[in-house]
This record gives structure tokens, sequence and C-alpha cells, in this order.
């Protein structure tokens, strides 16, 4: 999972700016290998990460058992539902390809909104949406159909955003591949 994800992971980075002092979560950390990536930018801040899945918490934990034992990331087994942090605290939180498994999307993005801090951001990057390439699209319905996930189109990108109660909502669409980032902005709540 880590090797296959990270082309797309570091086109999904590319949209935003990290900073050293950064505290950061990542919903749907799998293997931890964007957890290691954020732990290498952010020298000064903090890195969290959660997943639902016990062999996914402890895959993640011997990836960054480095950082882990300096003190800059912490793992949780957690559902995106009801995360185990205060209100307003991350500057940014992460969601590779994990967003179209949560089961009440726009509840879930609610509970996100809720632990960022003003001015947060949320960044969601996806390998396979509702995209206007046939024969890719074909491909990625058949794998949602298999995967049991549910795909969206840039278009609804913003729509559930924008109900969770995001704004700044950007969404980028690299056609050829059929990968998509969304970059949204918590300015108040
Ligand atoms: C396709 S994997 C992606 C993992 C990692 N983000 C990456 O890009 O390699 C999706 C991950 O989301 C987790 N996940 C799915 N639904 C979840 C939920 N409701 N709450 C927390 N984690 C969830 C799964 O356990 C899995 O590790």
């Amino acid at each position: 999972m880590n090797i296959s994800h990270a082309l797309l992971a570091e086109w999904g980075l590319s949209h935003i700016k990290l900073k050293k002092e950064m505290i950061i979560l990542d919903v749907g950390c799998g293997g931890g290998a964007n957890i290691n990536h954020f732990a290498q930018i952010v020298t000064s801040g903090r890195v969290f990460g959660i997943d639902y899945s016990p062999t996914s918490v402890k895959v993640s934990k011997e990836v960054n058992k480095k950082y882990i034992e300096e003190g800059i990331v912490e793992i949780h087994e957690s559902s995106v539902s009801s995360l185990p942090f205060e209100d307003k605290i991350f500057d940014v939180v992460s969601g590779f390809e994990a967003c179209y498994f949560w089961p009440d999307l726009i509840n879930d993005l609610k509970e996100i909104h809720r632990v960022l801090k003003i001015n947060g951001v949320l960044l969601l990057v996806n390998e396979g949406y509702k995209c206007e390439n046939k024969e890719i699209r074909k491909v990625v319905e058949n794998w949602a159909k298999l995967g049991d996930f549910k795909l969206h189109s840039p278009e609804e990108y913003r729509n559930f955003l924008t109900k969770a109660g995001f704004t700044e909502i950007d969404v980028y669409e690299q056609k050829e591949k059929g990968w998509i980032t969304a970059i949204a902005m918590k300015q108040k709540g």
C-alpha cells in the first residue's frame, strides 16, 4: 500500500505548503507512509494518525517507530466518525485514499472540521473519482464495486465539503491518471 500510493501522495501534497511547526492529523493512515513524510517536515510540530484497523495502526507504528520515540508522532486506533481529539487542534488534516470509505461522509467531514484550527486546511487525495475519461471511469467503477467504496465527481466534492462547513474549496484533477485532490479551509465554527 505504501509504495503504490507514493506517487499519488506526492502529487496531492504538491498542492499545499507545509511548515515545520505545523500540527497534522492523517485520517485513515494505513501503512503510515504519509505520517513518516510529514514527520520529516514538521521538525518542531507534531503528527498524529488514526485508523480503525488494528493492523494498520500496528504497521504505522512500526514504520514510524523512531518518530514515536522522539515524541513527534502519535498513532491511535479510531474511527473518523469520532476522533479522539479536542476541538481546534490541527493546522492540517489529510486523508489519502480514505474518504470514499467513510460511512457518513458529511458528518465525518464535520468531525474533521471540529478538530481543525480556524484557517486550518483539509487535504483529500484519491486515486479514482467520477472522471470524464470513459476508459479510466470504467476501471475505477469496477474497483469501487469490488472494494465497496464510493466515487464522487469534482462537483460532488465541492458540495459535500460545503455542506460540512468548509470554504475556499479547490479541486484538482490529474485527468490522465484519474486522480483527484480537494483542498478546503475551515474559516469559522
Ligand atoms: C486505501 S487505505 C489508504 C491508506 C493510506 N492513507 C494510504 O494512502 O496508503 C484506507 C484506510 O482507511 C482506513 N479506514 C477506512 N474507513 C475508516 C474509518 N471509518 N475510520 C478510520 N479509518 C478508516 C482503512 O483501515 C485503511 O487503512
